[in-house]
């Protein structure tokens, strides 16, 4: 077993009339498992776990979530403490290498990112082959797949090529994702600017059209890098159990993360910020009251689902939410946006922290309750909204396929399944059917 971990007593597991001991493995915090890993050897049963919420896949050192309390650290330091000191790149490094970087460390990082930030002008014309209506997340996807066309080789986690791989793909997702925007909106392509810092080149990238170049106020870009931050890792979540179940296969990193993309693009996971947004200009315009959405979101017939809200893990505040709400006050304030949709938002969280149905479910609100409207604020528009989620994910993604690829225990992921199917029958030749 991995070192971190103790083992501090065996389960009992008692089944048709024999008993199966089972050990008990206790992480760095406290955080116990039963391992079955010889369950099935030596009981021929199998666990039954829809969604996994009781299954660990893995045992981890990069982050630390403690649902009940409301508590996320990357690498042990507390996310409140990054999000106020450190900026994204910093972050990156620590959860990839586990450590803060040294100075030199540091300076020879954000100079690799700054300077692999170009893609290969070939890479242009795959934009060209997607319809302008594509959303940015299949196009972000598909070009990361394509980036590893030019690295196929990679499956070292360690050494230059793992770092320049790293390096490449925290700049570029960037770049590539900047370009999908103006595919979108049909501007040409901004390149990258290596004497900006990460989030404002990314704005510039975004922003900045032929005959004026978009400079981002210094609270905007510390806003935008604030964001990246909170999202940089979240443990197990479905991109990055996407991310290592792909690895486990031996798939390359770009594979790999591209895959990590797609996972994260639904609206249950970081599509939701989008949602969000929907939800409060749909309130917004419709002369709804909270209280008559509410209503709604409790009538499960309405299929209708507080979005921002609940967390498979959080059954406490989501402290990335606590740290963007006191942000959103601040970047709408100078930014002179409209804050109505700010307003409605408190509204909903008031009415809904304090109904019984919410409370009895801790229902608490996420970090995509208010990433929203700050992204919304600086002038994202809502379908890149996922985008910034993935671009914040990168390091996440990129840490835990090099911590996987170094775990000699790891073998490639491959649950079971209870077959409730059709028995054994016979083939029907179609003149008979
Ligand atoms: N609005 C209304 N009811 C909810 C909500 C919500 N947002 N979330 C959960 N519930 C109810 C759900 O209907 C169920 O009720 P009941 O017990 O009566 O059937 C109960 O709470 C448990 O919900 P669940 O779906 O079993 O919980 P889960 O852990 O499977 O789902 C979730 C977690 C995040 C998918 C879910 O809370 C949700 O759909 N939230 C809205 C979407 C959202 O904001 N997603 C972003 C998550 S944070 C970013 C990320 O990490 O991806």
């Amino acid at each position: 077993m991995s070192d971190g971990l103790h083992e501090c007593k065996n389960a009992m597991l008692a089944l048709e009339g024999s008993t199966v001991e089972l050990p008990v493995w206790e992480g760095t915090e406290g955080e116990r498992g039963i391992d079955i890993t010889q369950l099935r050897g030596k009981t021929s049963h199998i666990t039954l776990d829809s969604g996994f919420a009781n299954t660990g896949s893995c045992v981890s050192k990069i982050t630390f979530i403690d649902g009940e309390k409301g508590v996320l650290r990357y690498r042990g330091i507390p996310i409140e403490q990054l999000a106020e000191h450190s900026t994204f790149l910093e972050t990156a490094w620590l959860l990839i290498y586990g450590e803060l970087p040294m100075r030199e460390q540091l300076k020879k990082f954000s100079k690799t990112v700054a300077e692999t930030s170009l893609i290969n002008e070939s890479l242009h014309y795959h934009f060209e082959g997607f319809p302008r209506t594509a959303h940015p997340m299949p196009m972000i996807s598909a070009m990361i797949n394509a980036m590893g066309c030019y690295q196929p080789a990679l499956y070292a986690s360690e050494g230059a090529d793992f770092d320049i791989a790293a390096a490449r793909l925290i700049a570029k997702v960037s770049t590539i994702s900047a370009f999908a925007h103006k595919k979108t909106v049909g501007e040409p392509f901004r390149y990258p600017h290596p004497g900006l810092d990460y989030a404002s080149n990314l704005l510039h990238m975004m922003f900045s059209v032929p005959y004026r170049r978009y400079n981002a106020k210094p609270e905007v870009a510390r806003a935008l890098d604030r964001i990246l931050i909170l999202h940089a890792d979240h443990e197990q979540n479905c991109s990055t159990s996407t991310v290592r179940m792909v690895g486990s296969s031996r798939a390359n990193l770009y594979a790999s993360v591209s895959a990590g993309v797609c996972a994260l693009w639904g609206p249950l996971h970081g599509g939701a910020n989008m949602a969000v947004i929907d939800m409060l200009e749909q309130i917004a315009g419709s002369g709804l009251t909270t209280r008559d959405f509410i209503d709604r979101v409790k009538d499960k017939s309405s299929h209708t689902r507080l979005m921002g809200f609940g967390h498979r893990v959080y059954k406490n505040f989501d402290p990335r939410a606590k740290i963007l709400k006191e942000q959103c006050d601040a970047v709408l304030q100078a930014l002179g946006a409209n804050q109505r949709i700010l307003e409605i938002a408190i509204e909903l969280e008031e009415a809904a922290l304090n109904d019984e149905y919410f409370i009895e479910r801790n229902l608490y609100p996420n970090v995509d309750f208010y990433s929203g409207i700050i992204l919304k604020a600086i002038g994202i528009p809502v379908n890149m909204f996922t985008v910034i989620f993935a671009i914040g994910r990168m390091p996440g993604w990129i840490a835990h396929w090099r911590e996987m690829s170094h775990d000699a225990a790891a073998r490639i992921n491959r649950p079971r399944q209870i077959y409730a199917g059709s028995p054994l029958r016979d083939y029907t030749p179609l003149k008979m059917r």
